[in-house]
């Protein structure tokens, strides 16, 4: 019985595993696979030997799946699982620079697992970067980190990252974003698996608000966070080759996306597994 081999590319951030059995997911790979995943919160896969259905497979291991919410784009024609992400078609994002963000945060529950491969890729340009929200939120000096004890963030579910009315919402009839629907998570939370706490931002900085707090100081804070949580030294991307997939922990990472040529294609699919309720660390 041979166990999975990780290697270690980040301490307690980036692992890569080759020769993962695709075909042959039991419980004691799936075990294995969530320890690695634990310690290593994105983990690489190199020259995935799968197509659709065995990524479908590979996720719903790891839990029950989390359907894409539903959009315009991005359908995937026989997986409603999959999310497909392209610059081509009926893709998802086009070609430009996606930025920082977790996925799905504006819902109750977002995922837990984001999954990610490759199946058509420009010559250059579209790598994905990947920031630790355990370091952000370790390094922060103390006094800031009790100032978050209690507190949360509104994240409105009315407008997308592009500023566009989302599928099914009202657009809204007052610029108060404060009082927009949505749902409030903690900006600390615990992390379900490791037991340790991460700074959980969401997206779509600028409609923003923390309840109990009032506007401009809500701004500064928050301005404060992002800048902590983005801009930091050990940012680490993934530079996609073909055959890569990525598993990656969308409870304590956030993740960005550069632009590339749009004369090329960058065709990826992606799948989720549902996560918990995110819940206060402080
Ligand atoms: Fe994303």
């Amino acid at each position: 019985m041979t166990h999975l081999v990780v290697k270690e590319v980040i301490p307690e951030f980036v692992g890569e595993l080759s020769d993962f059995p695709f075909h042959a997911i039991d419980d004691r790979v799936v075990k294995e696979l969530r320890a690695a995943w634990t310690q290593y919160p994105v983990l690489r896969f190199r020259n995935v030997p799968i197509g659709d259905a065995e990524q479908v497979a590979f996720t719903r291991a790891l839990g029950p799946v989390s359907y894409p919410v539903k959009q315009s784009r991005g359908k995937h024609e026989k997986f409603p699982e999959i999310l497909v992400i392209s610059n081509k078609g009926s893709g998802d994002l086009g070609d430009g620079e996606v930025t920082w963000h977790t996925d799905m945060w504006y819902i109750e529950r977002p995922p837990s697992a984001a999954i990610l491969r490759a199946v058509e890729l420009p010559a250059a340009g579209g790598n994905t970067y990947f920031s630790n929200m355990y370091a952000a939120f370790t390094s922060l000096p103390d006094a800031l980190k009790k100032r978050l004890r209690g507190l949360s963030i509104h994240h409105q579910s009315v407008l997308d990252t592009y500023d566009t009315v989302r599928l099914g919402k009202e657009s809204p009839s007052s610029s108060d974003f404060a009082s927009w629907p949505g749902v409030d998570h903690p900006i600390v939370r615990r992390h379900a698996d490791s037991g340790k706490p991460c700074l959980y931002l969401g997206s779509v900085r600028a409609y923003q608000s923390i309840p109990g707090m009032k506007q401009q100081e809500a701004k500064e804070l928050l301005d404060e966070l992002w800048q902590r949580a983005t801009d930091r030294a050990d940012v680490w991307y993934q530079e996609w080759k073909p055959g890569d997939m990525l598993l990656w922990d969308n409870r304590c990472l956030m993740h960005r996306r550069d632009a590339f040529d749009r004369g090329s294609i960058r065709l990826m699919h992606r799948t989720t597994v549902e996560g918990e309720r995110p819940l206060a660390a402080l």
